[in-house]
């Protein structure tokens, strides 16, 4: 059933997640009139606290962190008003009961998002579990890391299938939470023009970056025991992927879409050990200056010397009837030099051309979709240059520019958690990450991790601000493709 929840109870309340996104994105849906009259939100965190001080606390962070920073004050009372705070160690079975009474009994439903290091994610599910708060009125979100490799995320996955059914499980992975994300489905299924060409037939390659300026911001205690791989491919870019290229489903529905993701998620092509070097490059960042900021290096600003890489990218293959010979390269890192996430779609080139007797050349058609920071559609075409050239004509590429923050400036920036969110309470994992997706990202990161241990492959070094090692650019130039910089 999809009823709505009455009782939001937050792990981790008091954490960095909680203040930059989780709160501030509550409060949006309050903004926008979508939160259940009902619903309570219960915080918890192992630090002493009272309603009051996670109350203000919340009314900073809000403060701090709510995009447009336009802050209706009845508003926000009201939102305080649903705060609640209770301390809880995670291992006290006795807490446990203390929480499930200050839930709402009301017969509603309750969701529980667990924004806690995952070495508590089990005794938190087996308290739950034993206080009753599991079951069929009990759905449970879940934030990355879920897990190392597939080994330790199957282990996650075990306990809390112990608890909770894979309807009432919530695997979050904010960027499926981001509007240009979703816009991809749109861009894909809800026009004509794109589809019949979304093949190897017509497609030459497609290429995926995730690129960040920010270091370690303080998470070096994580990230050095990720890495770009694990942190940002096995996740974010493996949805963005699959995204791209799944078959279209049927319907907008959470088995059809998820059927879909899972069935590219395992045709992914191992990476081979042999061919490990032209296919997955990897990383550090060494000092040097981002946005004209000078930088450390990973290892000063870590503390210590590691072998973690801050860069990779990738040749990878989806090996099925769509996508034969077709390469994805994905790349992602910190301390590039912009901030910028996109996917080229890079058509393949005319298979004659008229013009090439005037000597005039044409470029291959590309579509861009920029998802951050700008929300951007870009179709390059090829277009005849104005003026009476000697030769008769002479051809540029032009773009045909969506600005989709224009063409919907009036409406308000959201936060990818309010997406998510918003689905959790209702009840609708559509946009979240089905065990056999998570698993079959794992089973390809495992692989590409194995083959770099196996060809003793190690990050290379690259100055801060710049697009990865050299290895990078080679990656593609080799066959005679360029990264869109
Ligand atoms: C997180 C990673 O999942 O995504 C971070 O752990 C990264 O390292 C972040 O900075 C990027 O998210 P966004 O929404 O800023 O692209």
């Amino acid at each position: 059933g999809r009823l709505k929840a009455t009782t939001l109870i937050l792990f981790g309340a008091t954490g960095d997640l909680a203040a930059r996104m989780l709160l501030p994105s509550l409060f949006g849906l309050e903004l926008d009139g979508l939160l259940p009259d009902t619903l309570q939100v219960l915080g918890t965190a192992r630090s002493d606290g009272t309603d009051d001080s996670f109350r203000d606390r919340a009314r900073s962070a809000i403060r701090e962190h709510v995009p447009g920073a336009t802050i209706d004050e009845a508003v926000l009372e009201r939102f305080l008003a649903r705060l609640h705070y209770l301390p809880l160690d995670v291992t006290d079975a006795a807490g446990f009961q203390r929480l499930r009474q200050a839930a709402r009994d009301d017969g509603g439903e309750i969701a529980i998002f667990l924004s806690t290091a995952p070495s508590l994610f089990k005794a938190t599910i087996d308290n739950l579990e034993a206080a009753g708060l599991a079951g069929s009125r009990v759905r449970l979100a879940l934030e990355k890391p879920l897990g190392t490799d597939l080994a330790s995320s199957r282990e996650i996955n075990d306990a809390v299938a112990l608890a909770f059914a894979e309807e009432q499980t919530f695997r979050i992975d904010h960027y499926l939470g981001k509007e240009t994300v979703q816009n991809l489905l749109a861009l894909r299924f809800a026009n004509v023009l794109f589809e019949p060409l979304w093949n190897a037939n017509f497609i030459d390659h497609v290429q995926i970056t995730v690129a960040e300026t920010i270091g370690l911001e303080g998470r070096g205690d994580y990230y050095d025991g990720a890495g770009a791989l694990r942190d940002m491919v096995q996740n974010h870019m493996l949805q963005l992927l699959a995204l791209v290229a799944m078959e279209p489903p049927a319907s907008f529905g959470a088995t059809a879409i998820r059927d879909e993701k899972v069935k590219v998620l395992r045709s992914l092509r191992p990476i081979d050990t042999r061919t490990v070097e032209s296919h997955a490059v990897t990383g550090q960042y060494a000092a040097g200056a981002v946005l004209g900021q000078p930088v450390p290096a990973y290892a000063d600003e870590l503390g210590r010397a590691s072998a973690t890489e801050t860069f990779v990218a990738l040749k990878a293959h989806v090996d099925n009837w769509r996508w034969a010979g077709v390469p994805f390269y994905l790349r992602s890192g910190k301390r590039l030099p912009e901030r910028r996430t996109e996917i080229v779609i890079q058509f393949r080139p005319v298979p004659h051309s008229m013009f090439a007797s005037r000597g005039a050349q044409t470029s291959p058609n590309r579509l861009i979709i920029a998802i951050q920071p700008e929300e951007n559609i870009a179709l390059e075409l090829m277009a005849k240059m104005p003026g009476l050239d000697r030769n008769g004509i002479r051809l540029r590429e032009v773009p045909l520019d969506i600005r989709l923050s224009d063409a919907f400036a009036d409406t308000r920036r959201r936060i990818a958690y309010e997406r998510l969110l918003l689905d959790l309470i209702e009840g609708d994992p559509t946009l979240f990450v089905r065990r056999d997706e998570v698993e079959a990202q794992w089973q390809w990161i495992d692989g590409v991790r194995a083959a770099w241990t196996a060809a003793g492959v190690h990050p290379r070094p690259y100055g801060a601000g710049n697009w990865g090692p050299p290895a990078a650019i080679a990656l593609t130039e080799r066959a005679g493709v360029s990264w869109n910089d």
